[in-house]
């Protein structure tokens, strides 16, 4: 049985143990070989951001929430065992976790510190919940997660009210101060964060009066939907150009029930492994299409591949499709290098590692521009993705804020990529290997257990090869 199934939440991976100054001890390397024609129908698992969302909101609201579909990465699991440290029960019965929230305001003190993992939407999030209570909170995170900028959610955040104990500090370890009494205000966010965005709304639950973030570029609304849904007051309007949302504070949600459509990030992986190996056909079902996601399909589309939409519907206040991607059928890819526009990253923040790597396949060079957010994520992911794929012959580049690829020339493969603890990196080199000349191996895919439990045998149950690496380095 695995943590997540037990339903107490402990998570099994050795990350959990690593405490911020301690590198990364036991890694996992993972080497994916040449596969012939990759096929099936498929599920990916729920949805990342919704499943954060779901858990935290369900403790805010007053009455049962049930969740069906939730992620059970290490990510999830991580702010479901904050959440419960709080003083919110939460309990698996079956396929569906359901939440006894404690509503507006009314977690408790926990005992001890926070663990957030390598999770930045999860410190992110609670940290605007802990800013609307009374009670000081230290939150921690692995080595990856200790590096991230933390200073543009306490930078507005301290407006409203909360109390930053180590000043100065923009990384975890922290130590903050909630109120009861913060303060509305109106904030443009410097970078086109729905974390930030989110961290802000979610305090202005607790204040009184409005809360107002204006978007320098629209970012992805699962924050505004299912507060909505939840029954809070938001509204999204249009202030020169600019997308704004705003908040009712004192706000009230009540339980509801919420079923997590599958994660479009981790789809990419598919898509991109179908797109590559000649023959291929993949239908993954169910997932999340909400026009904040789907920067990275739109781009497909572009490259000239093969991707339908089917079965479109809504479920719980989202969009959902099947999408299903057939390879071209030709001897090459059959696909083209595009000019990834800035203002598409918001919509496909998580899939430039995998798409850098199917662009090696596309003739012509990929542009990816307007990538500075990129650098802050779970690594470097400009810098780590460039650093792959010149390690497995493939020509890369990092031009200021933009990632540019000259594919079409072959894949050698044979090389090995360092991951610096980042899920993305892992499996987007892991896809690359599938259609490579030569095996291509990631020094630890025990990372990728944060947002895609179950990778490595859909994987292979799709037709892909992966095997730890005889001579690698432990
Ligand atoms: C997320 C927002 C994105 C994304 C992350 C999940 C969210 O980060 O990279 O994986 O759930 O709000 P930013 O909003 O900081 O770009």
């Amino acid at each position: 049985m695995s943590a997540a199934d037990s339903g107490q939440g402990k998570v099994g991976h050795l990350m959990l143990e690593a405490k911020p100054d301690v590198p990364h001890a036991i890694s996992s390397p993972l080497s994916a070989y040449r596969a012939s024609a990759l096929g099936g129908r498929v599920r990916v698992p729920g949805d990342k951001s919704i499943s954060h969302r779901a858990l935290l909101f369900g403790a805010l609201a007053t009455g049962r929430t049930r969740i069906a579909g939730l992620l059970e990465g290490e990510d999830i699991m991580h702010t479901l065992e904050a959440l419960r440290a709080l003083g919110c029960p939460i309990t698996r019965t079956g396929a569906v976790w359901e939440v006894l929230g404690r509503g507006v305001g009314g977690l408790e003190p926990p005992a001890a510190d926070l663990d957030f993992g390598n999770s930045g939407t999860g410190v992110r999030l609670m940290t605007g919940v802990i800013a609307g209570h009374d009670m000081t909170v230290r939150l921690t995170g692995d080595a990856s997660l200790s590096r991230r900028p933390m200073g543009r959610v306490l930078k507005p955040l301290a407006r409203m009210g909360l109390e930053v104990l180590d000043e100065g500090r923009d990384t975890l370890p922290l130590r903050i101060r909630g109120s009861a009494d913060l303060i509305p205000i109106e904030y443009r966010l410097p970078v086109a964060s729905a974390q930030i965005k989110s961290a802000i709304l979610i305090a202005g639950m607790h204040a009184a009066g409005e809360t107002t973030v204006i978007e320098p570029a629209a970012t992805r609304d699962h924050t505004e939907r299912m507060l909505s849904y939840f029954g809070a007051q938001v509204a999204a309007t249009k202030r020169q150009g600019l997308r704004a949302v705003s908040i009712k504070g004192d706000a009230e949600l009540s339980g509801r029930d919420v079923n997590v459509p599958g994660d479009p990030s981790s789809a990419a992986f598919l898509a991109a492994a179908a797109l590559m190996v000649p023959g291929s056909e993949v239908t993954i079902e169910g997932v999340l299409v909400n026009p904040t996601r789907v920067g990275f399909y739109t781009t497909l589309r572009e490259m000239g591949a093969d991707v339908s939409l089917t079965n479109v519907r809504n479920e719980g206040g989202e969009p959902v499709a099947d999408i299903r991607v057939r390879h071209a059928g030709l001897k090459g890819a059959g696909l083209k290098g595009v000019r990834v526009p800035p203002e598409r990253a918001p919509s496909m923040i998580d899939e430039y590692p995998v798409l850098a790597c199917l662009a090696a396949y596309a003739a012509g060079e990929t542009r990816m521009e307007g990538l500075a957010e990129l650098k802050v994520k779970e690594s470097d992911r400009l810098a780590a993705t460039a650093a792959g794929l010149a390690a497995n012959g493939v020509a890369a580049r990092v031009e200021g804020d933009t990632l540019i690829v000259e594919g079409g020339r072959g894949v050698p493969g044979g090389g090995v990529v360092a991951t610096h603890l980042d899920h993305r990196i892992a499996m987007a080199f892991l896809t690359l290997g599938l259609g490579a000349d030569r095996p291509v191996t990631v020094d630890d895919a025990g990372m990728i257990a944060t947002s895609f439990p179950g990778f490595r045998p859909l994987m292979e149950g799709l037709g892909a090869t992966f095997q730890a690496p005889e001579h690698a380095a432990r």
